[in-house]
């Protein structure tokens, strides 16, 4: 590159980002030189933002489930739809197989609609106190409140399909089985911890990719 074109590169980079908060309708997020904050992105000049800033358009696709618990997550949060920073909100396409499971997780930033479109999916969440269960149907919508441990399966003969909601542009997801079985902590830690024998965990660490 000529040290003109790094220079108007330069220039190009700061205009991009600098004169941040110039409306007081939205805040797209500047994906461009910075990363998620618990404030959320910074705001991207207002003369850069266009419509598609607004729009995501590959939902309509099922997820990929070739993998062990058979379901096909397509997320759309912050990070691929700008025009959510800031909103406590965002979406997801849940394709769940036959017989294929969400595994037991948890959102601890989020609490999450669920609308199921096909098939059925049998539906949970466990408090310190309550056992709660639902089989959802085409149409039905379901809420997990934010933080609690809950799961989803496919309970019927076809592949199922849900859209999600949630209450953060950027949940985060906690998954039990590759948090205890995909690291190196040790059998013996996961042992004690859990009181499951020897076996089932090595069986596990060999499915989510752990050692130790
Ligand atoms: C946000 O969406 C992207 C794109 O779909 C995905 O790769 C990422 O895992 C999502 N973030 C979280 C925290 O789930
Ligand atoms: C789903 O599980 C049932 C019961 O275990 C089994 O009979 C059936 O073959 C399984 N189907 C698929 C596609 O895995």
């Amino acid at each position: 590159m000529k040290m003109i074109q790094i220079v108007l590169f330069f220039f190009a980079l700061i205009s991009f980002t600098t004169n941040a908060i110039d409306s007081d309708d939205f805040c797209v997020a500047n994906l461009f030189l910075t990363s998620d904050t618990p404030s959320g992105y910074p705001c991207k000049s207002e003369k850069f933002v266009t419509a598609d800033d607004f729009m995501y358009s590959s939902l309509a696709a099922a997820g990929n489930t070739a993998n062990p618990f058979k379901v096909g997550l397509t997320s759309v949060n912050v990070s691929n739809l700008a025009g959510l920073n800031g909103h406590k909100l965002s979406a997801a396409r849940i394709d769940i197989g036959i017989n294929g499971s969400v595994p037991m997780h948890t959102h601890p930033d989020a609490t999450e609609l669920l609308i199921v479109i096909q098939g059925q999916i049998t539906v949970g969440f466990i408090t310190p106190t309550k056992l709660l269960v639902k089989i959802l149907n085409p149409g039905d919508v379901w809420v997990f409140p934010i933080g609690l441990l809950h799961f989803q399966f496919n309970s019927g003969d076809g592949n199922a399909i849900a859209y999600a909601a949630f209450s953060s542009s950027n949940p985060s997801i906690h998954v039990i089985s590759p948090l205890l079985f995909g690291n190196n902590l040790p059998t013996s830690t996961i042992q004690k911890t859990t009181l499951l024998d020897a076996a089932p965990i090595m069986m596990l660490k060999g499915v989510f990719g752990g050692s130790g």
